[in-house]
């Protein structure tokens, strides 16, 4: 609860707490609707008839049906097993995670004990308000925020992959003319925060760059033809068991821009514009896919590539950004140099001819030390102490030459998700404890 609130603070704007209530209303306002009328139509004379929507309203609702039924009409059906309303009644202990321009998403625990992410329009959001100042038609306008969400939702049973954070039901319920309630079940998540991952280890960051790459390349060659996110920033994006997934997928398009000329296809940034070329069947090709991939520059890779990566692999990913940034590269080249780096460095070929260090060190066979509380290294997989990712034993000892305070390390069998494994190291040898499985290497006195 602490921590939903302490990421809903994060959100930003001052009377977080209100809005919050607000949302959480809209969420918990769905079982008293169901109440009250249930399915069907609305009784005759029991409200007044609904108010003429403005043209301009009407036109955007109509042009996001259009949208929804090209979608909907490519199939997609709710898988077996799929939840659905019966489960978001059963759902309990809601609370708002977050939320953006149109939706807002809060963790529920479902009745057989699993937790999920609810997704609704945010009937108080700046979407809904924006439109509502433009029309002045409140149910209008949570109508047109929710074929977003209904778009959402037919991407997300369209689109499967690691990358795209799984949908594991709706409930959609819609009373009379005016209101359509939706609420998405989604695979919980967590915020992505980009401060804490500046943190962690280059092997950490880099995974999360490779996932992004092998989604856009899913996304460059999808069933829906090439889909560019509009609207990509880390705030569309949540992580789930180390993976980054994205979730916010209503501004996706799936149609390239239609052009008659190719200074209709300028792709544009705050800092640079690129020419691209109209096709003779007057669609600016390949616009989606550098869309993409420049913003996968802009907003993730100019910060979590580079920054303390080997040493040996830093010509390599200098290229990656310089290709991409320049966007020499389309999403292709760009797996293929991202999947040459993880080769390199899983293979341990990054490392330079060194002098070999490691018969400096005596080893003790069958024994390894408590880990307990010892001096910190940075950047480190544990709080108490110093354990990082190596290639190799060898490795090791020239990490631990490198640092006055080590006197001893252990090559551990944890392993981080390239599947090296994790070396502790050490400034005294206090407790030792018999493992058939470890060795333990000891720094000789000079
Ligand atoms: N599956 C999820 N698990 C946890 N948090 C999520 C999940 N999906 C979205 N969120 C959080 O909710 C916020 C709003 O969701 P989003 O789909 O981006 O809505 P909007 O279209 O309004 O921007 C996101 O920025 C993210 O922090
Ligand atoms: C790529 O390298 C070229 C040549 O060194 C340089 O002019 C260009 O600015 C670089 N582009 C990026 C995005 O770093
Ligand atoms: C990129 O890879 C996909 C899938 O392997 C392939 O269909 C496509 O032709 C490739 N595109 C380019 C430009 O090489
Ligand atoms: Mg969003």
């Amino acid at each position: 609860m602490a921590a939903a609130a302490g990421r809903a603070r994060r959100g930003g704007r001052l009377g977080a707490a209100a809005l919050a209530l607000l949302a959480l209303l809209a969420l918990l306002a769905l079982p008293a609707l169901r109440a009250g009328h249930g399915d069907g139509e609305r009784q005759e004379g029991s409200a007044p008839p609904p108010r003429p929507l403005p043209p301009g309203l009407r036109e955007e609702l109509r042009q996001r049906r259009r949208d929804l039924r090209r979608l909907a009409a490519g199939g997609g059906e709710a898988a077996a097993g799929a939840l659905g309303c019966g489960e978001l009644r059963l759902a309990s202990g809601v609370s708002v995670l977050g939320w953006g321009f149109t939706k807002v998403v809060a963790r529920a625990a479902l009745a057989g004990g699993g937790a999920v992410a609810l997704k609704a329009v945010h009937g108080a959001g700046p979407e809904v308000l924006q439109c509502v100042r433009r029309y002045g038609a409140p149910a209008g306008c949570r109508r047109l925020a929710a074929y977003k969400l209904l778009k959402e939702l037919a991407l997300l049973r369209r689109l499967r992959h690691p990358g795209v954070v799984q949908l594991h039901g709706q409930c959609y319920e819609s009373s009379g003319d005016a209101e359509i309630r939706v609420t998405a079940m989604l695979e919980l998540g967590s915020p992505l925060d980009m401060i804490q991952l500046l943190q962690t280890p280059w092997e950490e960051r880099f995974k999360i760059c490779l996932s992004l790459v092998k989604l856009l390349f899913y996304l460059a060659h999808s069933p829906l033809g090439s889909i560019a996110l509009l609207d990509f920033q880390p705030r569309q994006f949540v992580m789930v068991d180390g993976n980054l997934k994205v979730t916010d997928m209503d501004d996706a398009s799936t149609e390239e821009l239609s052009c008659k000329g190719d200074s209709d296809c300028t792709l544009d940034f705050p800092t640079k514009s690129f020419p691209l070329k109209c096709s003779v069947a007057g669609k600016c090709e390949g616009m989606n896919e550098k869309k993409n991939l420049f913003n996968a520059y802009r907003y993730f890779f100019t910060y979590l590539l580079p920054h303390s990566a080997p040493l040996a692999l830093r010509p390599l990913l200098s290229d990656i950004l310089n290709a991409t940034g320049d966007l020499r590269y389309g999403i292709n080249e760009t797996l293929a140099a991202f999947e040459k780096v993880l080769h390199l460095y899983q293979s341990g070929l990054y490392l330079q001819k060194r002098p070999l260090l490691l018969k400096d060190y005596i080893s003790l066979k069958g024994f390894r030390t408590v880990e307990g509380e010892d001096y910190k290294c940075w950047p480190s997989y544990s709080h108490l102490g110093c354990l990082l990712s190596v290639h190799s034993a060898e490795e090791a000892a020239a990490i631990c030459n490198s640092q006055s305070q080590c006197q001893s390390f252990t090559v551990t069998q944890q392993r981080t998700w390239t599947g090296r494994p994790l070396a502790l190291f050490q400034s005294s040898l206090t407790d030792l404890i018999p493992d058939p499985n470890a060795v333990l290497y000891i720094k000789q006195s000079p």
